[in-house]
């Protein structure tokens, strides 16, 4: 009796203490990404027009302009880290970045408008109640729904698509980072009732599953349709090492999308889609032990052959992907809520991730990667640009991921 009391105390001691340690971490990773964020601000403050994307080969601060994809991470960013630490400076700097996008709810010129808008305002939205920001995030969905297409039952994602090798080209490109842009459809809907918006949302995520999945849980990085008959041409990358290859952060945004897509219509085969796709990532041989995955899971492998104008054939290095990873490591959070028995692998798969880019390994230090929180992304290897270098979606899915596994140890919803 005594000795199951023993056993008993030592189990719920050291329970403790992993939280009580997890606690501490996610406490040290939200000051150091606040103090770091300053550092970031001092430099990015100078302009009024551009936004934080990269660092450049000395190692400065690169920034794009608001028509770029990556336009609403910096904005969310700093309303993730107002989130973790109340901050009154931080939420102004957060207003006024979110602010230098409005003029983008009327843009309809590729579908990143849900990353641009949702990241930005959708988390304004979220945090501020400010009913300015609700509607302006439906017109932008509006937006991004003239996009679609019946015939297709797709968002077309770019104007246009050139294979890697050289022979075809394609004008209705659809690719799996697109499920992401969903979510702001999601909102929309819900928000003003629109059972249109959700209609495409779903069709969109349902032609996804059934042209872009492969059986082993995979995806293709980009489909190609024709947009007068709705049939599928071909299945292509454009960020990845091949066209059969996996992109990580192609699968890492398909978990997400997935998961998001469960979370907003409760319907099964979106979880199990979710699943699938989780599993492969969670399960891969390759796999490094911190859970950080390569930047795709085949690069040089024996039958993947990137087309011939690709430029991965110049990086014979294996490079780990941060942005992935972070991708990877927020949207198992929130697929462990939903997943039963399951959970629990992706839930400690993500803190895993979380841990190794809490690491010195992945993270900065306080001052350097200009400004950015994390190292060892990679944009895109097949067009020879961003190779292991800070990215600010990187960054934001990290204190994002942060900020809901904060959630779940408080025993409160996710996001
Ligand atoms: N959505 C573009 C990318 O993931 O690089």
């Amino acid at each position: 009796m005594k000795y199951r009391f023993a056993v008993l105390l030592l189990l719920l001691v050291s329970v403790s203490f992993i939280r009580y340690d997890d606690r501490q971490f996610l406490q040290e990773n939200f000051a150091f990404a606040q103090a770091q964020t300053w550092n970031m601000l001092s430099e990015a403050n100078k302009t009024d027009t551009l936004f934080p994307r990269t660092t450049d080969d000395k190692g400065q601060l690169k920034l794009s302009n608001k028509y770029e994809w990556t336009s609403g991470f910096f904005p969310g960013t700093l309303w993730y880290i107002y989130q973790a630490t109340g901050s009154d400076s931080i939420r102004r700097q957060a207003l006024a970045w979110t602010a230098k996008l409005e003029s983008l709810k009327t843009f309809t010129q590729h579908h990143d408008l849900g990353f641009m808008m949702y990241c930005s305002y959708g988390n304004a939205y979220r945090l501020t109640k400010d009913e300015s920001y609700k509607s302006l995030l439906i017109q932008s969905a509006h937006s991004l729904s003239t996009r679609f297409s019946e015939k297709t039952g797709s968002i077309r994602s770019w104007n246009k698509f050139g294979s890697w090798d050289g022979k075809n080209k394609y004008d209705y490109p659809v690719i799996i980072d697109n499920m992401m842009n969903l979510e702001l459809l999601f909102f929309a809907a819900n928000a003003s009732n629109d059972l249109r918006l959700r209609k495409i949302a779903v069709t969109h995520a349902e032609n996804v599953m059934k042209n872009q999945l492969r059986a082993d849980g995979s995806c293709y990085h980009v489909v190609c349709y024709d947009e007068q008959t709705g049939k599928v041409l071909a299945r292509e990358t454009a960020q990845g090492y091949a066209n059969n290859s996996t992109w990580s952060r192609g699968q890492a945004w398909g978990i997400y999308g997935f998961t998001m897509t469960y979370r907003e219509t409760r319907d099964k085969k979106f979880l199990n889609t979710a699943i699938k796709m989780a599993d492969y990532y969670v399960n891969h041989p390759d796999l490094p032990s911190d859970k950080v995955c390569y930047w795709d899971f085949n690069a040089n492998q024996n039958g993947y052959t990137p087309g011939a104008r690709s430029k991965a054939p110049m990086t014979p290095a294996n490079y780990r992907d941060v942005s992935a990873a972070a991708i990877t490591a927020s949207a198992l959070l929130e697929l462990s809520t939903f997943a039963g028995e399951r959970g629990k692998v992706y839930k400690d798969v993500a803190v895993k991730i979380l841990h190794a880019l809490g690491s010195d390994v992945y993270r900065a230090s306080l001052g350097g990667n200009g400004g950015f929180l994390l190292k060892h992304s990679v944009g895109s290897i097949a067009h020879g640009s961003e190779i292991d270098v800070p990215l600010v979606y990187a960054d934001y899915y990290y204190v994002e991921a942060l900020n809901r596994y904060k959630n779940l140890l408080d025993g409160k919803k996710l996001n």
